[in-house]
């Protein structure tokens, strides 16, 4: 069939189906394929039909969802009235331009893109924050030192500087083309130019459209109106549950001790972080506490720990919380693995079973494990491990689950599904639970777990968290060991300016004071963080009730431009005549919250840029105006890590507290005010460890700053509320 032909049908085939003449699309199909073998592009197209379930989420499935999706995973519901209150939407697509069909098997989408259009997320990478010209395979993994689908968190989902965002429910490894491919049939195809001649010549020529291949005859697009791109993150966080608020302690001091240490070595370095007045909220322990470790035997070693309960007593006597490090694959020591060993994958771990999480009689089994050895007795949670995989060691695609669910969609969830499982457990309790994971994905933004890994590159640890703003989970950049004082500094303040401050020691054994010369600049940062807990803790509440999440990109920011792509890349006369386009992009600055900018400084950096959204900012520490709009260098002491604060923004801070069971009834708030502008806040407050807060019992008040005068005004107050006397802090002159 000629091109011209294969054109008219095309048209006919959208005629057709924009007059919704489905059943005659069929027949022209089949005429298409009586025409000649070739496949065209109206041959086998699937008709969307986009249905408004909630306020600008609009859902469509070619075929169906397919099983073991994320939608039917997911661990909470959609938050309808939340989702509501983002106001009223239309279809942020022509619907024209989505193209759905069935071939070889598998599932192709075709979305559009226009020129100029940014596209940001799919999934936790941490070189990049846009994706537009990338080419990706979403695939559970190791993160390998490369934004190319292979991810701790390959969550299938864009957002665009346009304001919508473009979620592919399936958790089968998906292929895209974010622009980087161009058809024949693009009516805004790029003229073909001379590379000899053209200084505009480039090796990524415009493409109009993301295309999209999933090895599936199914698959369920969900697209999310926003407005803005910070709206449309809103609604796609909000569509899976809303944000976690982490219980209070959560929020306090962690560090994970060495591996093998025993409850003696413990209390030990419990009792140090007390003797230099460090403050510590969280005892990780390493493999060690497990009488066998990978596989694990979710049993305590009984020299190491020979009574655990009591162990936990003390260490809460202390007021510090125990979590665990483990993964889930079992050793055929635990007692646990006879009644899983049926119930598991054909292929093991380092010797260890998979259980199905699929089957609710494993979730009983390993659940009811879980409680009697370690959450009953008062662990505060776990840090699960290796659930990521690496292709070398964990179980294959080949393999089989009882439950009969693909291999490839167990390791695209095995993750999700451990948090799943032990999150019940503390639900059962009534208890909050947060802790560390190495795998997430689609929906994990309702479960109370932070991603971290073994890469240790510091700038890459902050585009990471800056992207994690994208897909809907929590990421840390942990602090292990460093050549110098100068990076141990800068590190331990980027992970106090993160979801989770904490040092992993498990190989290193280093402590807060490891390196002397920076140690009052480590106490200092550390101490920041316990002040700034008002403020960050009523941010993670946006989080839950508005799914707006706590750190993000600064391209979130409605006064923030992303400075524009270099879209011509330049020739390489070494190695790539194809070189791609060199983008200038933001990859470590960003937001805590509505009000507070951080710019880190990296080792061996004295001063740095900064780019300011538009209007005016102020400097966190002296609330002197910095500019307006610009881009600025700063240069500041190497004990403070470069925080911004916007006109009119409000940070509630308390005492420098060592733990937050200090912060109880009567907690004095500064309430710091900079710039001139009016600004208001809400403060939000509970009991800080129970779900009761799900329930309505919270408080919120709002501070409202004008004129240099400062007022509370209560909003809701059906919960604790742990502030006392309130003094206003306004920070700015001009
Ligand atoms: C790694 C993990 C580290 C540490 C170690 C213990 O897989 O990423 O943080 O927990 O295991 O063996």
């Amino acid at each position: 069939m000629s091109q011209d032909n294969q054109e008219i049908l095309t048209v006919i085939y959208k005629n057709l189906y924009r007059t919704g003449c489905v059943s005659l699309v069929g027949t022209a199909l089949i005429l298409s394929v009586a025409f000649s073998p070739q496949k065209t592009l109206a041959q086998s197209a699937y008709p969307l039909q986009w249905e408004e379930n909630l306020p600008g989420v609009w859902q469509a499935v070619v075929n169906q969802a397919g099983p073991h999706n994320f939608v039917d995973l997911a661990a909470k519901k959609p938050r309808a009235k939340a989702i509501k209150a983002l106001g009223q939407t239309s279809f942020p697509l022509e619907r024209e331009d989505i193209y759905a069909e069935i071939r070889d098997g598998q599932t192709y989408l075709r979305l559009p893109l226009q020129k100029g259009e940014q596209i940001y997320g799919l999934g936790l990478n941490f070189k990049s924050i846009q994706q537009t010209g990338q080419v990706k395979r979403l695939h559970m993994d190791h993160y390998g030192n490369s934004d190319n689908g292979r991810t701790h968190a390959p969550v299938p989902f864009y957002v665009s500087s346009r304001g919508y965002g473009v979620f592919i429910n399936s958790t089968q490894y998906i292929d895209i083309y974010v622009g980087s491919a161009v058809r024949k049939d693009n009516p805004n195809a790029p003229t073909p130019r001379d590379r000899n001649t053209d200084p505009n010549w480039s090796a990524n020529p415009f493409s109009d459209a993301i295309e999209i291949l999933i090895p599936a005859e199914q698959a369920e697009l969900i697209v999310f109106e926003g407005n803005t791109p910070l709206k449309a993150v809103q609604r796609f966080n909000l569509f899976f549950g809303g944000g976690v608020i982490p219980p209070k302690w959560g929020l306090g001091f962690w560090h994970r001790t060495p591996t093998l240490y025993g409850d003696q070595d413990v209390m030990q370095e419990i009792a140090e972080f007390e003797k230099n007045n460090f403050p510590l909220d969280v005892i990780g322990l390493e493999p060690g506490w497990h009488s066998k470790s990978y596989p694990g035997t979710f049993e305590w070693d009984s020299e190491r720990f020979p009574e655990p309960s009591a162990f936990i007593r003390k260490a809460e006597n202390k007021q510090v919380k125990i979590n665990l490090w483990c993964n889930p694959y079992l050793s055929p020591e635990s007692t646990m693995y006879n009644a899983l060993n049926p119930l598991s994958a054909s292929h093991t771990v380092w010797g260890g079973i998979v259980p199905d999480l699929n089957l609710e009689a494993v979730r009983t089994i390993y659940g009811e494990h879980l409680m009697e050895h370690e959450v009953g007795i008062g662990v505060s949670g776990f840090k699960i491990d290796e659930v990521d995989g690496y292709d070398h060691w964990l179980w294959p695609d080949v393999a089989t689950f009882p439950s009969g669910v693909a291999a490839s969609q167990m390791r695209q969830t095995y993750g999700l599904q451990f948090m799943n499982l032990v999150t019940n457990l503390y639900r059962q309790r009534n208890t909050r639970t947060y802790g560390l994971v190495r795998a997430n994905n689609a929906g994990g933004v309702a479960l109370p777990y932070v991603l971290y890994n073994d890469q240790y590159a510091h700038q890459d640890f902050i585009t990471g968290l800056i992207n994690s703003s994208f897909c809907g989970v929590l990421w840390v950049p942990e602090v292990r060991s460093s050549k110098n004082a100068e990076e141990w500094l800068r590190r331990m303040q980027t992970s106090c300016f993160s979801p989770m401050a904490m040092i992993n020691a498990w190989s290193s054994g280093t402590q807060p004071w490891s390196f002397p010369e920076v140690y009052e600049a480590c106490q200092e940062v550390a101490f920041l963080r316990m002040q700034l807990l008002p403020y960050l803790y009523s941010t993670f509440a946006q989080y839950y009730f508005e799914g707006i999440p706590p750190f993000r990109a600064m391209v979130l920011e409605d006064d923030y431009r992303q400075p524009p792509a270099t879209l011509a890349g330049e020739l390489d006369d070494t190695s790539n005549p194809y070189q791609e386009a060199i983008r200038k992009e933001n990859t470590s600055q960003y937001m805590m919250g509505d009000n507070l900018m951080v710019a880190p400084l990296f080792a061996g950096e004295k001063e740095r840029e900064v780019i300011l959204p538009s209007g005016r900012w102020y400097d966190f520490y002296t609330g002197e105006l910095v500019g307006n709009g610009e881009v600025i260098n700063v240069a500041p002491p190497i004990n403070q890590i470069p925080l911004f604060v916007k006109n009119g923004g409000i940070i509630p801070m308390m005492d420098p507290i060592r733990q937050t069971s200090e912060w109880t009834e009567d907690t004095a708030l500064e309430i710091r005010v900079y710039g001139t502008a009016p600004g208001t806040f809400t403060l939000y407050d509970d009991d800080g460890a129970s779900f009761d807060f799900e329930q309505g019992e919270y408080t919120t008040k709002l501070l409202d700053a004008e004129n240099g005068t400062g007022k509370l005004i209560d909003l809701e107050s059906n919960g604790p509320w742990t502030y006392g006397e309130i003094n206003w802090v306004f920070m700015s002159k001009n």
